[in-house]
């Protein structure tokens, strides 16, 4: 009798990477990396003789992750958003590229959209208790040349005390602690705010669970984000880390950067700042920010990273 549907796993591997509708073409990009994926981890759970327990927990686990939202913490937190990166920096170098300000992950925390101002910004909300120390962030937007980029956008956003962005955090207001600022003729932005603390991944949740089976803390030390767009430069998305924070070297989501750990200038006088509301001494950081020239129109759309993906 002929065996028509007895398998070996490579045979089994084989059909499942070679299964097509007739007259259906699909893609031929998404069918190559889905039979490299599953190859791969047919040959782990060969390899390390998974269990159905442990793969129908793995299972589980992944269906929970996507019901959470935490997706965006795992790919930080396996390196992946990292790893994305430092690929893009190697392609950077191949072609010869200059690089200016180094990249660093965007995280899953982005909104688009916050308020909007020329040249300077109060990033913290006006008329609140300060819940930290007062901090004017300021530099000069530059292209590769080193020239000012006059009418760049510079997006930012920052944890609150307690290490949460606001929009994800129901006790915040709608884009708390996150503005847009359009750099003047000579490519300046400055806004004041606070030094924002570092935060902890969920206590509770998938990411958390992961975590404390690996045995690693889901710790990030004290950033700012910032998401930089102008007509003819490549978006350059990075965070800046403040000195001094327990986990600078040993951030969760692998993305502290050498070039972008900023000095704190505390005691710096408040005169030349009174539009921000400055009265009293507070901490200076400058910061200039020097984007790549854009290979194309893409490169320079001001788009997140998931509307560039899906948009
Ligand atoms: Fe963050």
């Amino acid at each position: 009798m002929s065996q028509k549907n007895e398998f070996t796993l490579q045979q089994l591997l084989e059909r499942v990477n070679s299964r097509r509708r007739s007259g259906d073409a699909g893609s031929d990009r998404v069918r190559t990396i889905t039979a490299r994926i599953v190859g791969d981890l047919f040959r782990a759970i060969d390899d390390l003789d998974v269990s159905a327990d442990e793969f129908w927990a793995a299972s589980d686990w992944l269906s929970r992750l996507g019901a959470s939202g935490q997706m965006g913490l795992i790919t930080a937190g396996l390196g992946f958003d990292r790893l994305l990166d430092i690929r893009d920096d190697e392609a950077d170098r191949a072609a010869g590229r200059a690089t200016g300000t180094p990249r660093a992950i965007e995280g899953p925390l982005y909104i688009a959209g916050a308020p909007l101002s020329r040249y300077e910004a109060r990033v913290d909300e006006e008329g609140e208790q300060i819940p930290g120390e007062v901090m004017v962030m300021e530099g000069v937007v530059r292209d590769a040349q080193g020239r000012p980029v006059a009418g760049a956008l510079v997006d930012v956003w920052h944890a609150n005390e307690k290490g949460r962005y606001s929009h994800f955090d129901p006790d915040q207001k709608e884009f708390a602690l996150r503005r847009r600022i359009e750099t003047d003729a000579q490519g300046r932005y400055r806004f004041r705010s606070y030094l924002p603390p570092g935060y902890e991944i969920p206590p509770v949740g998938p990411t958390a669970e992961l975590f404390q089976a690996l045995g690693r803390h889901g710790n990030r030390p004290a950033h700012i984000h910032f998401l930089i767009a102008a007509p003819g430069q490549r978006v350059l998305t990075t965070q800046v880390n403040l000195p001094g924070d327990t986990f600078i070297d040993d951030d969760f989501a692998f993305a502290t950067r050498d070039g972008l750990v900023v000095t704190l200038e505390p005691g710096t006088p408040a005169a030349g700042y009174e539009s921000l509301g400055i009265s009293a001494p507070f901490t200076r950081v400058q910061f200039d920010f020097t984007m790549q020239v854009a290979r194309d129109e893409e490169e320079s759309k001001p788009l997140a990273r998931m509307a560039r993906a899906v948009g």
